[in-house]
């Protein structure tokens, strides 16, 4: 299967999705990584890796719809079994997440449907959780409530800090999100 990577920053979760398949732990192919800011460091890891990237901004775009649109001529242009959405921070329209219907997927640092948006672990903190991860969902209208796919787990540990707690939740995502891909890969 062909997967289109969209990101909007540092990129880990899709190198870590890069490095799985070059381990051939992950029978599938990178088509193209696409981001929505210009200077995303995870542009150079995939040029790097021979991805091809592309970069459309959203700020060069009227309103999101406009945005959406191009976006959506430029996945198709790759063919992608499925769009995957790594650290990429825009909302994405009804019309978008339609066309994509079953094949949009997203990772949500948090157990969800506990802490959906933003600054996950700011809150699983001041809400005295126990216990803290990150999900992989496929994407629907509603923000970070689509179905399921995998989900993993870490402790919160007492006094801790937004960044430790984000930092091992980290780690886990860069696990969490290859084998999500795995098992949807093998079910269909
Ligand atoms: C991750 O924590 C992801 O769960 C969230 O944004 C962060 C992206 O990090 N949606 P990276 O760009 O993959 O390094």
């Amino acid at each position: 299967p062909k997967l289109v990577i969209l990101i909007s920053g540092r990129g880990s979760n899709m190198q870590s999705i890069v490095k799985a398949i070059q381990a051939n732990e992950l029978d599938a192919e990178v088509a193209a990584v696409i981001s929505n800011c210009p200077n995303a460091a995870g542009l150079k890891f995939a040029q790097q890796s021979d991805i091809a990237t592309r970069t459309l901004d959203h700020k060069n775009f009227a309103s999101r719809e406009a945005f959406d649109e191009q976006l959506m001529k430029l996945i198709d242009s790759f063919t992608p079994d499925y769009v995957v959405l790594a650290g990429f921070m825009r909302i994405l329209s009804a019309g978008f997440v339609k066309h994509y219907a079953n094949k949009l997927i997203n990772i949500h640092p948090s157990l969800l449907p506990k802490f959906k948006g933003m600054h996950t672990h700011k809150r699983a903190i001041e809400a005295g959780e126990k216990e803290h991860g990150a999900t992989v969902h496929f994407v629907t209208e509603e923000l970070d409530a689509g179905p399921v796919i995998l989900q993993a787990k870490v402790p919160v540990l007492e006094n801790d800090t937004e960044e430790a707690l984000a930092a091992r939740v980290l780690i886990e995502e860069h696990k969490l999100y290859p084998d999500a891909l795995r098992l949807l890969i093998q079910q269909n």
